[in-house]
């Protein structure tokens, strides 16, 4: 998606912060008509931006409305790949299945596909994804990053990681926690879950694509009652409403950052960060596999990402897929 100049305008009011901007200034900058800035200003208007007249000065931005704004997001992201081309929907199936079309169309790394609402939402082993319209971040980014398909796995937990970090750096008032292998946790209870789907072909990854669910602005009220006493929101967890779009530049911006790192460097860093933020290692965990249930001590996750369980004999088994319990 290229900035329209309705795109353009936005930006410049949003950078502007709250100081006016006059409409002969923005035509003068932008070399069109007064009489064209003003109809993409009614636009905006439609969409929900609120524009005051300063007398004298110009045209205020007041308030914006609750959605993810593409012109918002590009301003806030720091990357040189992820989240540059957009595909936003206000509605899809599933933010995966387009992301699989884009795959095929060549659509490049870091490509972001975001939507307000999925009516298809898919969550790890095939299950439901719970994606209410416009309170959550329903995206995934499309990466292409030159590591055999063994190493898939370990780019969950570069996820988590990046999602963590990110939490981190905007909430102060709850700490995030990563429960092996995708899932992270606000006082014990679920707010994200990470799907990574691989695309390759014999040794070679041609894309990953990195589908992330995050319960943002829910109320209790929005999750249906089986999830009651296991998943979560920030806002919930915060007490407060969050601004969706800088969340998901954070992420974006600590995503690249942490792939890249991964890529060039290694799992070493990675996964000592995930150990540190991990509410897994060191509990007493019971796995639920396709074949088995395992019950132990989780001690450590290896450089494949298998969880490593020390059980009351003794032995110590890895763990490759499973629900854990704590
Ligand atoms: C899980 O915990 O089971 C993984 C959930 C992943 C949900 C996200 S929402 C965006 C993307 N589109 C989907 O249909 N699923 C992922």
């Amino acid at each position: 998606m290229q900035l329209t100049l309705k795109d353009e305008i936005l930006q410049r009011f949003l950078q502007a912060n709250g100081e006016p901007i006059s409409g002969q200034q923005l035509a003068d900058e932008f070399q069109v008509s007064r009489t064209a800035i003003w109809k993409h200003m009614q636009s905006l208007q439609q969409e929900g931006y609120t524009f005051e007249t300063i007398k004298k000065r110009g045209y205020q931005l007041v308030a914006v409305p609750d959605k993810v704004d593409f012109g918002q997001l590009k301003q806030l992201l720091t990357t040189e790949r992820y989240g540059q081309q957009v595909h936003y929907f206000d509605s899809v199936e599933s933010t995966q299945f387009v992301a699989h079309d884009l795959v095929r169309q060549g659509a490049p790394d870091g490509t972001l596909v975001i939507a307000e609402h999925q009516s298809a939402g898919r969550g790890r082993m095939m299950r439901e994804w719970e994606s209410s319209q416009g309170k959550g971040i329903w995206m995934t980014i499309i990466i292409r990053p030159e590591i055999a398909p063994h190493q898939a796995p370990q780019f969950t937990l570069v996820t988590a990681v990046a999602i963590v970090n990110a939490m981190k750096a905007m909430f102060k008032n709850f700490t995030p926690q990563i429960k092996w292998p995708n899932d992270i946790l606000v006082n014990g209870k679920k707010t994200t879950g990470i799907l990574t789907e691989m695309i390759a072909e014999e040794n070679r990854i041609q894309a990953l694509l990195i589908g992330i669910g995050i319960n943002v602005n829910q109320q209790l009220e929005d999750f249906p009652v089986e999830l009651h006493h296991i998943a979560t929101s920030l806002a919930i967890e915060g007490k407060e409403s969050i601004d969706r779009v800088h969340l998901v530049a954070q992420v974006l911006n600590y995503l690249e950052q942490f792939s890249d790192q991964y890529v060039k460097n290694g799992f070493t860093l990675i996964k000592k960060l995930w150990e540190e933020s991990s509410c897994t290692i060191g509990s007493q965990v019971r796995a639920t596999t396709l074949r088995e249930v395992v019950e132990g001590e989780a001690i450590a996750i290896t450089d494949s990402g298998v969880l490593e369980i020390r059980q009351a004999n003794g032995v110590v088994k890895g763990v490759y897929s499973a629900d854990i319990e704590l």
